[in-house]
C-alpha cells in the first residue's frame, strides 16, 4: 500500500474537463526535504495538479503516490498528511484569525485544548499574533496569504501544497515565507510551491517543474541551474568603447534598450568567466557602469526552453 520513498510520485498523469485538456502528460516527482517549484504560465495546469495531489478532484489516467498513498485509493490518508493552501483563503472570512485555525483544526479531530494552543502557535510563526481576533475579511491579502498557509499547517502534515503562496506578499512577507518554507523543508517535509511569476521561486526552491500547456516540460534543480550559461548585461559610457573591446575580445553580444539606456546581453558560462569578463573590460580602460546576470537561474532556464513546440 505504501512504498519506501515518500514525498509525491507521479507518472503519467492526464485530467480533462470536457474538450479543455488541463493535464496532458505530467511527469513530476518532489522529494521529501527540499522545495519544489511548479513553475508555469497561467492555464498551464498547475491548480488542478495540486488538486488532484490533494485528493480534490480524481485524474483520467496516471500514477499517483503522495506520501506513499493513492489520492484516488485513499483520500482520507492523503488528507491526513497532506495540507493544502488554495490560491485564496475562500468563504472563512466572516470567522475571526484565530476561529479560522480552531475551526479547522476541529475538522482533523483535535481536541478544544490543542487545537486553540496550535492556532496561537502557528498565529506567530505567520505574524499574525495580533490579529488572531480580528475577523479575517479585515486582513490585507498579504495577511489572507499568511493565514491560509497557517491553516494548511495546522494538522503539522508531512506534504504541503501550496498554489501561488507567494502572490500578493510585499517583499518582506516573501523573504518570510522563504525561511518558513526552507524550515519546514529542513524539517524533513515535502514542500511543493507554484507559481507562474519565475522570479518568486529562485531563492525558494531547490528543484523546479516547468510545465506547459498540460505536460511537464523539464525538471532542474537550482544548483544545475546555477551552472548553466546565463545572460549578462553590461552597460558602459560610452557604449563604443564597450563594443569595441567585447569585439576585440571575440565576444558575441546582442543590443537591448533603447539609444537612452542601451545595455549589451552577453551568454557566460559562469560566475567565473562573468568576473573574468568584468576585469577584463575594466582593465581595457571601458568605464563600465552597470554588469549584472540579467535574470534569475530559473528564468534562464525558462527561456532556454522551447515550449512552443509542445
Ligand atoms: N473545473 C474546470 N472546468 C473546466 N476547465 C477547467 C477547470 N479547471 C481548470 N480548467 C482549465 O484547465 C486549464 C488548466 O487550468 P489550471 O490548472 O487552473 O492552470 P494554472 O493553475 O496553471 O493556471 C485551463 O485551461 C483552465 O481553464
Ligand atoms: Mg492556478
Amino acid at each position: 500500500m505504501t512504498d519506501s520513498f515518500g514525498g509525491i510520485v507521479v507518472e503519467g498523469l492526464a485530467r480533462s474537463f470536457g474538450p479543455v485538456q488541463a493535464i496532458r502528460t505530467i511527469d513530476f516527482q518532489a522529494p521529501p526535504g527540499e522545495v519544489t517549484a511548479l513553475i508555469g504560465s497561467n492555464g498551464s495546469g498547475k491548480t488542478t495538479l495540486m488538486l488532484i495531489l490533494a485528493s480534490l478532484l480524481a485524474p483520467d489516467s496516471g500514477t499517483v503516490r503522495v506520501a506513499g498513498f493513492d489520492p484516488v485509493v485513499h483520500p482520507a490518508e492523503v488528507r491526513r498528511r497532506v495540507g493544502w493552501m488554495p490560491d485564496t483563503l475562500g468563504t472563512w472570512e466572516s470567522l475571526t484569525a484565530s476561529e479560522v485555525l480552531r475551526t479547522v483544526g476541529a475538522l482533523y479531530g483535535m481536541s478544544p485544548a490543542d487545537r486553540s494552543r496550535r492556532a496561537d502557535e502557528l498565529l506567530r510563526t505567520v505574524n499574525l499574533t495580533e490579529f488572531g481576533r480580528q475577523a479575517a475579511r479585515v486582513l490585507s491579502r498579504g495577511q489572507q496569504q499568511r493565514l491560509s498557509l497557517a491553516r494548511a499547517l495546522i494538522h503539522d502534515p508531512e506534504v504541503l501544497l501550496l498554489d501561488e503562496p507567494a502572490s500578493g506578499l510585499d517583499p518582506g512577507s516573501r523573504l518570510e515565507l522563504r525561511t518558513l518554507l526552507r524550515s519546514l523543508a529542513a524539517a524533513g517535509k515535502t514542500v511543493v510551491v507554484s507559481s507562474h511569476v519565475l522570479s518568486e521561486l529562485d531563492e525558494i526552491a531547490d528543484r523546479a517543474v516547468f510545465v506547459s500547456r498540460g505536460h511537464s516540460v523539464k525538471t532542474q534543480t537550482l544548483d544545475e541551474a546555477g551552472s548553466q550559461l546565463r545572460r549578462y548585461y553590461v552597460q558602459a559610457q560610452p557604449m563604443s568603447a564597450l563594443a569595441d573591446t567585447l569585439r576585440s575580445q571575440e565576444i558575441r553580444f546582442e543590443t537591448r534598450g533603447d539609444s537612452r539606456r542601451e545595455e549589451f546581453l552577453v551568454q557566460l558560462g559562469s560566475t567565473a568567466e562573468a568576473s573574468w569578463l568584468l576585469r577584463t573590460l575594466v582593465l581595457a580602460g571601458v568605464v563600465v557602469t552597470a554588469f549584472a546576470p540579467a535574470g534569475g537561474a530559473l528564468e534562464e532556464t525558462y527561456m532556454s526552453l522551447d515550449t512552443d513546440r509542445l
